[in-house]
């Protein structure tokens, strides 16, 4: 069955930061809930963020759910065909307006991410940058000038055999490869010498103590500020910085806490694209709280709260 424009761009969304085996059961559960434009406009921002709750990057269901607000007004609720309006709505780039064209609408559009220059890069034995823009563009106007079937198909494939079969580093898989017989690097025995290395770069780490406050048979959830990381997201209790326990007895009683017992859960790291948080949790008995702390019950934080996974190791 050909796919609607909405569960293509949806998709690609899902797509842009992880891969196609996470995103299958995701993507049938947001399907399920938000079947249109119109409905997904209309979604209230906690519903969007718990349909993304594990995937991360939450700015892209933010952007997305903005963005069906312009399509629904502006669009008459109809996904854009041409890739200059698509790079128009919120969260929608070079890679995937293109993807979105060349798929939903068969435009003839390449869609150029790290795996694509790979494969160019190493079919024509050219040491081509996968972070260059330049080098991108040049890797679509030459895959563009190869294309004569459906781009849609012509894109899938080339994204597939980025993906399944020109691997990076040491394990292209030549033997089973359809493109086998047209690339130079295999045929030179060069195919490590393509495309240039990445550049690293060094994420900056940053301490973090976690509290998992519970009251009987409920824990303490807060909301993240609307803006900067995982926004509006919600979170366990949590500080920079490493705390010692009688450190954190004071700050809590201080606040209008009163504690019974500490139990440390030990150390975890959560890698986001540009730092690390190497955390410590504690989760402290709270006899009595505040009046306006939130403690939900399990039943409510799985249905009702999202909460990221860097918080998973304690709050599973
Ligand atoms: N990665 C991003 N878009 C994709 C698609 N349409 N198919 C497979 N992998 C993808």
């Amino acid at each position: 069955m050909e796919p609607s424009p909405y569960h293509v761009w949806v998709s690609e969304i899902m797509l842009q930061q992880t891969r196609v085996e996470v995103v299958k059961g995701y993507f049938e559960r947001f399907m399920a809930s938000l079947p249109d434009v119109a409905s997904l406009a209309v979604a209230s921002e906690d519903l969007c963020l718990k349909l993304w709750e594990g995937l991360g990057y939450y700015s892209r269901v933010r952007n997305l759910r903005k963005a069906a607000g312009i399509i629904l007004k502006e669009f008459q609720g109809d996904v854009p065909h041409d890739v200059s309006k698509l790079k128009r709505l919120p969260g929608i780039g070079e890679y995937t307006a293109a993807a979105i064209a060349a798929i939903a609408f068969h435009e003839k559009e390449v869609a150029v991410d790290g795996n694509l220059v790979r494969v160019y890069s190493r079919l024509f034995a050219k040491p081509l940058d996968p972070g260059s823009q330049k080098d991108r563009r040049l890797v679509a106007q030459g895959f563009a000038d190869l294309m004569s079937i459906d781009p849609a198909i012509f894109n899938e494939t080339l994204m597939d055999i980025g993906q399944l079969q020109c691997l990076p580093n040491g394990k292209p898989l030549c033997s089973t490869c359809p493109l086998r017989a047209l690339c130079l690097a295999h045929e030179r025995g060069e195919e490590q010498k393509y495309p240039l290395a990445k550049k690293k770069t060094k994420r900056k780490t940053e301490e973090r103590t976690i509290l998992i406050l519970t009251k009987q048979d409920r824990v303490y959830l807060e909301k993240r500020p609307a803006k900067g990381l995982l926004s509006s997201l919600y979170q366990p209790m949590n500080l920079a910085g490493r705390w010692k326990e009688e450190d954190l007895r004071d700050y809590l009683e201080k606040k209008g806490y009163v504690l019974g017992s500490f139990e440390n859960l030990g150390g975890a790291k959560h890698v986001f694209s540009h730092m690390e948080w190497h955390m410590t949790g504690w989760k402290i008995e709270v006899l009595a709280s505040p009046k306006d702390a939130l403690f939900v019950t399990r039943n409510e934080k799985e249905t009702e709260y999202s909460v990221p996974s860097a918080f998973s190791a304690f709050l599973p």
